[in-house]
């Protein structure tokens, strides 16, 4: 689009959220609030884009890796028409269209803002509103119409008349305006109201005033335009994300046992045929395969599943890849820079952490692995504990292809085992074993007939 520029108001503390974190930074969908407003902005591709920042400023723009904007500080919060008043110098020289966007309304659609655009430019407005009509306005500034059904004002909620709370036609708070007319009338903006706060929504009686054309785009899907000033209010639209997101994988094909209970963040993807059971959370950036199981009870972050693994039931995969046919579970652990390859299986109460496992390989009972480098088709005993830390530094291990490390077997690192290799059960390995060699612990072991009679009786003589 041809020239637009972007203002996003992120400043307010957000009262009601009771919060020690700006409102903008908490999350829905994985995402904090103000990203949201602004990623669906960026699609227009503006040449301009600034961020209001009050509130744990620092905070809010480290949530934002890009350098593509600029952070303008607003010191106090003195209203909306402040904030935007605060980006004129990031605008200067700029005679294009500005599009102005709450943090805290997250759904907000790039088409819906597109059409916004659109709308002002073919009524030539000074300004454009979108607004909405509401069952129910409670919060919001009520659009004011003259007798011709021309918009004359926003009154907001605090300031209106019992007759102006009755108006459903509600200010969404995303506006477009021409940034000729905004920053001077931004200028003309007074505090006379019952928050005395400066409010961006009376440029609209400013334009009016000076003779120039107000325009509005209604929204037809009301939810776009919610905003978030509560918890309850953050609670009930995560669910309807949640609902939308849900629907939107089964109808690629996915299945998902129970919907009320699987929890898919946006930037998560699901291959076809994929068949999740409940309560699975699937977070960040994790990629899911085709033909793949997930039980139920699994929590995924930034994980990547190639196809036709199966997660039995709960498991916890952090940052690490496991490629096609692996077996994982129930109740494993793989914590990041785990990678494990085709048909691996990891059975209970294992723990991985820096583990890569070649094909084939097993370790399926109450096992550490840490800092660890295993080749293909070996065997990990039940109990095996990769000793990685002494204390003071981590060291690594190595294992070759097809060993066998028996049950209650500790590995001392550094240390490598080469192929084919054979530890003995309950051998503490603290030296490196060579290609072919079996290894073992010289430990007598020594026997007594009737032991365990003669103890009873003894016990039962102190008892008393
Ligand atoms: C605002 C509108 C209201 C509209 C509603 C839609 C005003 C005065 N009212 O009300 O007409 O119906 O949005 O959601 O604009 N902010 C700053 N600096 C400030 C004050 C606010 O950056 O000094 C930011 C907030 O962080 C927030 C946004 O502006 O992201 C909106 O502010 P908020 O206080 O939530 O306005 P509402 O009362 O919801
Ligand atoms: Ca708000």
């Amino acid at each position: 689009m041809n020239d637009i520029g972007v203002i996003v108001l992120a400043a307010g503390q957000g009262t009601r959220m009771k919060s020690d974190i700006p409102k903008v930074l908490h999350r829905l969908g994985g995402t904090p609030l103000f990203l949201h407003a602004l990623r669906a902005a960026q699609q227009l591709e503006p040449s301009r884009i600034a961020v209001i920042v009050g509130h744990g400023a620092v905070a809010v723009q480290q949530a934002y890796s890009g350098d593509d904007l600029s952070w303008v500080i607003q010191e106090k919060q003195l209203g909306t028409a402040h904030a935007v008043l605060c980006a004129k110098p990031t605008f200067l020289g700029f005679t294009g269209d500005i599009l102005i966007l709450s943090g805290d309304v997250p759904l907000i659609h790039e088409n819906t803002l597109k059409r916004l655009v659109d709308q002002h430019r073919g009524q030539q407005a000074a300004v454009t509103l979108l607004t909405a009509k509401l069952e129910d306005p409670k919060g919001y500034g009520r659009i004011v119409r003259d007798k011709k059904q021309q918009i004359a004002r926003i009154v907001e909620e605090k300031d209106a008349s019992d007759l102006q709370k009755q108006i459903r036609e509600v200010n969404a708070g995303i506006y477009v305006a021409a940034a000729p007319f905004l920053f001077p009338a931004l200028s003309r903006v007074s505090d006379q109201n019952r928050q005395r706060e400066y409010y961006l929504p009376d440029i609209v009686a400013i334009a009016l005033s000076e003779g120039q054309t107000v325009a509005n785009l209604q929204v037809d899907d009301a939810r776009e335009m919610t905003g978030i000033n509560t918890r309850e209010e953050l609670a009930r639209m995560e669910k309807s994300l949640q609902e939308e997101i849900n629907r939107k994988w089964m109808a690629q094909g996915v299945t998902l046992k129970d919907p009320t209970t699987t929890y898919i963040e946006q930037g998560a993807t699901i291959g076809k045929d994929t068949v999740i059971g409940p309560n699975t959370h699937l977070c960040g950036t994790t990629v899911i395969g085709e033909r793949c199981r997930i039980d139920g009870s699994a929590y995924l972050t930034d994980a990547q599943l190639d196809d036709e693994v199966h997660l039995r039931f709960s498991v916890v995969l952090t940052s690490c890849r496991v490629a096609n046919g692996a077996i994982i579970g129930p109740f494993a652990h793989l914590r990041p820079g785990t990678d494990l390859g085709r048909n691996v299986h990891i059975g209970n109460f294992v723990e991985a952490k820096e583990a890569r496992l070649g094909d084939g390989t097993k370790a399926n009972h109450l096992t550490y692995l840490g800092d660890v480098t295993i080749g293909r088709d070996s065997n990990i005993g039940a109990g095996t504990i990769t000793c990685n830390y002494d204390g003071f530094q981590k060291y690594k291990s190595k294992i070759g292809d097809r060993v066998q490390v028996g049950s209650d077997s500790t590995l001392v690192a550094p240390i490598t085992l080469g192929d084919d290799v054979y530890v003995a059960t309950a051998t503490t390995v603290r030296h490196d074993v060579p290609d072919g060699a079996l290894v073992f612990n010289d430990r007598q072991e020594r026997l007594r007939e009737g032991w365990t009679e003669q103890k009873r009786m003894k016990m039962k003589g102190t008892k008393k």
